[in-house]
């Protein structure tokens, strides 16, 4: 198992390779991981930079930012800055044109591990999710208020999950004061049971909290709005012939990718006017989605769902 020199354990990149030949690294060229993790792509790709090149890395996670100057702080080539990638735009640093964009999206396995930062129902914690634990609000505080239809339509839509509707009802009804309910629901644990209870176990290999847990973190983040306003960001800042590459774990947001890629934006019609003319998209798609092979698959399980696009701004 790769350690960091911090000794935590650290984040297997996936579609590495097949990520580092998408967005074709130019010794001189500037790139920008908005997803720097555990710095397993960022890594790869100063490695292939020279003594001209520049690497700029985001994360919104604190934790991954500190990794970051632990690990290329020294680095003169490379800026830092701890952000959501909505935001790349707004950096002065990315001012100058970028040749390269990757978002590798979702979560890292330092989050995941961490009970304290409340991403998995694995080990108790409390009921955080938030990647930048430093704003917005908690997974726990979020439930404590939201009405039971809006926590149904997030389970639906983001984690797709079948029994929403039941699901959302034992929450409220757990939220309540004792002798229904036993207060907000706080932990992790609390969660992962009460949704295990509610709809006991259907699938083999999964918990029957993954998708509650999987909705919950999208909606917590609001990672699909992150990812319109990110790639919108990207293709602004991309020089004529730069390169996306984006790695979806979930395919909403892969479809939201694909979309962006081919111009496909939901048309904004307004009343008495014609439909606008469909606009040619800024983006050209570089060959079709790629998938991790068996390989990759049998070492790195989370390679499993893995999908990446890479487009290049036309000229
Ligand atoms: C899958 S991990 C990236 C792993 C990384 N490529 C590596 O090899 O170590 C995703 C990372 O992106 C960060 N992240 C997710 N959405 C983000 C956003 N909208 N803005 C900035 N960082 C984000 C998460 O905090 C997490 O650290």
């Amino acid at each position: 198992m790769r350690r960091n020199t911090n000794g935590e354990r650290s984040h297997v990149p996936v579609l590495l390779a097949e990520t580092l030949e998408g967005l074709r690294v130019k010794k001189d060229g500037t790139y920008l991981d908005g997803t720097y993790g555990r710095g397993g792509h960022a890594r790869a790709v100063l490695e292939k930079l020279g003594p001209d090149g520049r690497l700029l890395v985001m994360d919104r996670d604190p934790d991954a930012i500190l990794d970051a100057e632990r690990e290329l702080g020294a680095d003169s080539r490379v800026a830092i800055r701890h952000a959501a990638f909505a935001g790349l735009a707004d950096w002065e640093e990315t001012a100058g044109g970028l040749d390269g964009v990757l978002f590798d999206l979702g979560v890292s396995s330092p989050q995941l591990d961490e009970p304290a930062r409340g991403f998995s129902f694995q080990a108790d914690g409390p009921l955080d999710m938030r990647m930048d634990p430093t704003r917005g609000t908690s997974a726990a505080d979020w439930l404590a208020g939201a009405g039971e239809a809006e926590i149904a339509d997030v389970l639906w839509r983001l984690g797709e999950e079948r029994m929403s509707r039941r699901i959302a009802r034992a929450i409220v009804a757990a939220r309540g004061t004792a002798p229904i309910g036993n207060g907000p629901l706080t932990t992790t644990r609390q969660l992962a049971d009460l949704v295990a209870k509610t709809i006991g176990h259907r699938e083999r290999n999964k918990h029957p909290a993954t998708r509650t847990f999987q909705a919950l973190r999208i909606h917590v983040n609001d990672e699909l709005g992150q990812l319109e306003q990110g790639l919108e960001a990207a293709v602004r800042r991309l020089k004529p012939g730069g390169r996306l590459a984006v790695i979806s774990f979930h395919s909403l947001e892969d479809r939201a990718v694909k979309q962006f890629i081919r111009g496909e934006e939901a048309p904004r019609v307004r009343r008495g006017l014609p439909p606008p003319e469909a606009a040619l998209s800024p983006l050209v798609a570089v060959g079709k989605a790629i998938f991790a092979s068996d390989a990759e698959t049998d070492a790195n399980p989370r390679a499993r769902s893995a999908v990446l696009r890479i487009a290049e701004k036309r000229s």
